[in-house]
């Protein structure tokens, strides 16, 4: 089979990408800045721009709308960034036992749905997104979530990754739909929104945070950490040791980092030594598998073992990114919550896969869920086939996708035009 295709595919469309944003992105850890001094670089104070005044950022805008000018990813430093975060902070709080009780309660009432014979085939993100839809709807709103609700939302967040990983295209009318549901409830929410926004960036803020980012994320966690229990029995089989479980998700955070790369634009030069400095406007590209497979034995190999005799904190591992720049919100959170999802399925079933397991995971994570009972030897040949020829075809998708995307949002121009109308801080500029 074809199985070198993919791999080109894949750099054929970074180059695409490359070339049609136009900017001169310098990506790291490379020769100049190594792992020893990622960090250094990424905490720096002027690498903390984030659209204004980059390529990439019209696509990233693009794929995050509606309202990618209010998302707290995308907010230039200020006010308008520091009050966004607090409101995101507030919504995130809680005690943990509260946090996980509600994570128990939605995964389970999912699975109760999709159990149905004694083999279910899955694919792990979508089985996972409907669960985190419920979860942030109760988060956002302190009630239990309908049906119709949910399906907005997973509707919404699914054309999101979907776009974003080019394995489809947008649909902005989908989209459109939870912004109407989410104007509609404004006034329900539990806690303060950002008072710097207005009612409709308000709407919008909802939407991108938890209906977007937050189910996005968690999906894509949770697929990676089932599959890779799914693939290794002898860890699954240890979960219920808190000390062990945390190690495990140290691991499948290491080796699939949700991000491949973040960027930030230099708001000043940074000067790092004599004969390494950047200037300001730069694009500096964080590459975090890159990063994450430095400084380790085997570093492509899944061994939660390794974390026994060594803390994440000492080693090249910043799964919710660097403290001192903008660090993820949800790093207390999701911890605690995917532990009490992953707990609840793996109490009523055993997993099995037999696809490959890559960071991107543009497959989603074919899986069988097994009730009692071996697993299906026959079912796993056969998907182990179908994964790898869905991945030469896919890759063909993504490319051509991808590429039209890259284009579309190259004459749309949505972070370029913003800026050319307002400033840093959203208000109106006059030229
Ligand atoms: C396991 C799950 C998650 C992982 C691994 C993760 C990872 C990350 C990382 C690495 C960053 C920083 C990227 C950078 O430096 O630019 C980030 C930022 C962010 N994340 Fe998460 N995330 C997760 C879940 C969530 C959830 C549940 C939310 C819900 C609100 C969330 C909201 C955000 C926001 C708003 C930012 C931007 C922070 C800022 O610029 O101030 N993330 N996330």
């Amino acid at each position: 089979m074809l199985t070198w295709l993919p791999a080109r595919v894949v750099a054929l469309r970074a180059k695409v990408f490359e070339k049609v944003n136009g900017d001169n992105a310098i990506t790291f850890p490379n020769d100049q800045v190594g792992p020893d001094r990622f960090q250094e670089l990424y905490s720096h104070p002027a690498a903390n721009g984030r659209s204004k005044g980059a390529g990439l950022s019209d696509l990233f805008w693009y794929w995050l709308s509606p309202g990618p000018e209010v998302h707290q990813e995308h907010l230039e430093a200020g006010p308008r960034y520091d009050d966004v975060a607090r409101a995101t902070r507030t919504f995130l709080a809680g005690p943990s036992d509260a946090l996980a009780a509600t994570a128990t309660r939605c995964t389970a009432k999912v699975l109760d749905e999709v159990l149905t014979g004694r083999v279910t085939a899955v694919r792990l993100r979508d089985l996972m997104m409907p669960v985190w839809a419920e979860y942030f709807y109760e988060l956002v709103f302190g009630e239990p979530c309908p049906r119709y609700a949910r399906d907005l939302v997973v509707g919404h967040a699914n054309d999101v990754v979907t776009s974003l990983k080019c394995t489809g295209l947008r649909h902005p009318a989908r989209r459109a739909r939870l912004t109407r549901y989410l104007k509609a409830r404004l006034a329900d929410v539990r806690h303060p929104l950002p008072e710097t926004l207005s009612e409709a960036e308000q709407v919008h803020y909802l939407q991108g945070t938890y209906f977007n980012t937050a189910v996005v994320q968690m999906a894509e966690a949770m697929a990676h950490l089932l599959l890779a229990l799914a693939q290794h029995p002898e860890v699954a089989r240890r979960v219920e040791d808190d000390r062990y479980f945390a190690h495990v998700l140290d691991e499948t955070f290491r080796l699939y980092p949700l991000f491949g790369i973040a960027h930030r634009i230099t708001t000043a030069d940074i000067v790092l030594d004599e004969h390494t400095s950047f200037p300001a406007g730069s694009v500096l590209c964080f590459n975090y598998p890159a990063y994450h497979a430095t400084g380790y034995d085997n570093p492509h190999e899944f061994d939660p073992g390794r974390w026994e005799s060594t803390a994440a904190r000492h080693e090249h591992h910043i799964p919710f990114g660097v403290a001192a720049n903008r660090p993820c919100p949800a790093w207390r959170l999701s911890p605690i919550v995917m532990r009490a999802a992953a707990r609840e399925v793996l109490r009523r079933v055993d997993l099995h896969s037999s696809v490959t397991h890559t960071r991107s995971l543009p497959s989603r994570g074919p899986c069988l869920l097994v009730r009692d009972g071996p697993a299906p030897r026959r079912r796993l040949a056969f998907m182990r086939v179908r994964d790898r020829w869905e991945d030469v075809w896919r890759s063909v998708v993504q490319l051509v996708l991808g590429t039209a995307m890259v284009l579309h949002a190259h004459r749309l121009r949505p972070a370029g035009r913003y800026f050319d109308t307002h400033d840093t801080q959203g208000c109106p500029v006059r030229h």
